[in-house]
């Protein structure tokens, strides 16, 4: 039995953040962030917007595209590393938001990968049987855990959602072919936010440190994730049997052109059969997939028949991929 995909949204907050409102604010420039992240643009959340308000709009309209009531759910994941609270989860507003009120919820942290695992735990209870409908989302604001003074990260990330639900697959070949997922804590601290959890409540040492953002060691995160990218992609064509002309679309995360451009080349795989948001969303972490997913289904890329490989990489040091027979 395999899960099918049977419908896709996102929501992406109003406000834009361009290149050239972030000259202003720290040393960098437009030429830099372009030629170094293919980044031009990112969007940030209303001030009165958290996760859970972008994911329920991301939800809603995967619901309406999968033609499914919120009422039948039978449980809701979130992948997220910006929760609403440190509890209760995200997923549970989302529940109460949307009037689900027969779905199980909880939230997923795997960073970047987030929407990857999501994916494969709600695929494993389709499989099994436990569930006929799941909403999987991926949401964040990453705006409220970024140092606007380090220009090393406040250049990368943006706000955003993405929705999928899944069912089972009335047609035995289509829908989630295969899921493979990794993790090296040994590398935890490439990628933190090393305040605000029980090692280091945020107290005022910490605000003034800014401890309570994102720290990268971006270089060495860069070339991790090329290597395990690469090794993943061989990976997903063995275990499946296929080469790689059998890949009709990469849908990659969006942390950084040059990284997207790697896999795409060891895919062999020309850049019309991409699929590139990061210009205009740029690093939305566990969002980033499933809002470059629905963009492409949406816009009549991704057809039924369609073989398309998701991938992800970020803290964790995590990294995944799916294999969807669309
Ligand atoms: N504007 C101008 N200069 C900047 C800058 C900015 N916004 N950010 C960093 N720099 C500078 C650095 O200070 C450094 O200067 P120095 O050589 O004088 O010390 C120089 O640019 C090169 O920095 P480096 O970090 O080596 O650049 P890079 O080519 O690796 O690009 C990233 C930086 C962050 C864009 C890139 O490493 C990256 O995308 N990393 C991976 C991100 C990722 O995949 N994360 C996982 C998922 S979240």
């Amino acid at each position: 039995m395999r899960s099918f995909i049977a419908g896709t949204g996102s929501y992406l907050p109003e406000r834009i953040l361009t290149n050239a409102d972030l000259v202003g604010m720290v040393d960098t420039s437009d030429e830099w962030i372009t030629s170094r992240t293919g980044i031009r643009e990112r969007r940030i959340a209303a001030p009165d917007q958290a996760s859970s308000d972008l994911a329920t709009e991301a939800a809603k309209s995967a619901l309406k595209a999968a033609g499914i009531e919120a009422g039948d759910l039978d449980l809701i994941i979130v992948a997220t590393l910006t929760p609403d609270y440190m509890f209760p989860s995200t997923a549970g507003l989302v529940q109460r938001n949307l009037k689900a009120t027969k779905a199980a919820a909880f939230d997923l942290e795997a960073a970047c990968t987030g929407f990857i695992y999501a994916l494969t735990v709600g695929d494993q209870f389709i499989k099994t049987g436990k569930y006929g409908k799941i909403l999987v989302i991926a949401s964040e604001v990453l705006s409220r855990f970024i140092d606007y003074e380090d220009r090393n990260t406040c250049v990368l990330f943006g706000d955003g959602a993405g929705a999928v639900v899944l069912v089972p697959s009335e047609d035995g070949d289509r829908g989630i072919v295969s899921t493979h997922l990794y993790n090296d804590g040994s590398m935890s601290d490439l990628l933190i936010a090393p305040a605000g959890g029980s090692r280091m409540p945020v107290d005022e040492e910490a605000i003034a440190k800014r401890l309570n953002t994102v720290k990268m060691r971006g270089n060495v995160v860069f070339r991790i994730a090329v290597e395990k990218l690469s090794e993943l992609v061989d990976e997903v064509l063995e275990v499946n049997g296929l080469k790689e002309e059998d890949i009709n679309f990469l849908v990659p995360h969006q942390a950084n052109l040059r990284i997207i451009k790697a896999t795409a080349r060891k895919l062999k795989l020309p850049m019309e059969r991409v699929i590139v948001t990061v210009d205009r969303h740029g690093n939305t972490s566990a969002a980033s997939v499933p809002l470059a997913l629905d963009e492409a289904v949406r816009s009549g890329r991704i057809n039924p028949g369609d073989m398309v490989l998701l991938e992800a990489f970020g803290g964790g040091l995590t990294w995944g991929a799916a294999l969807v027979n669309w």
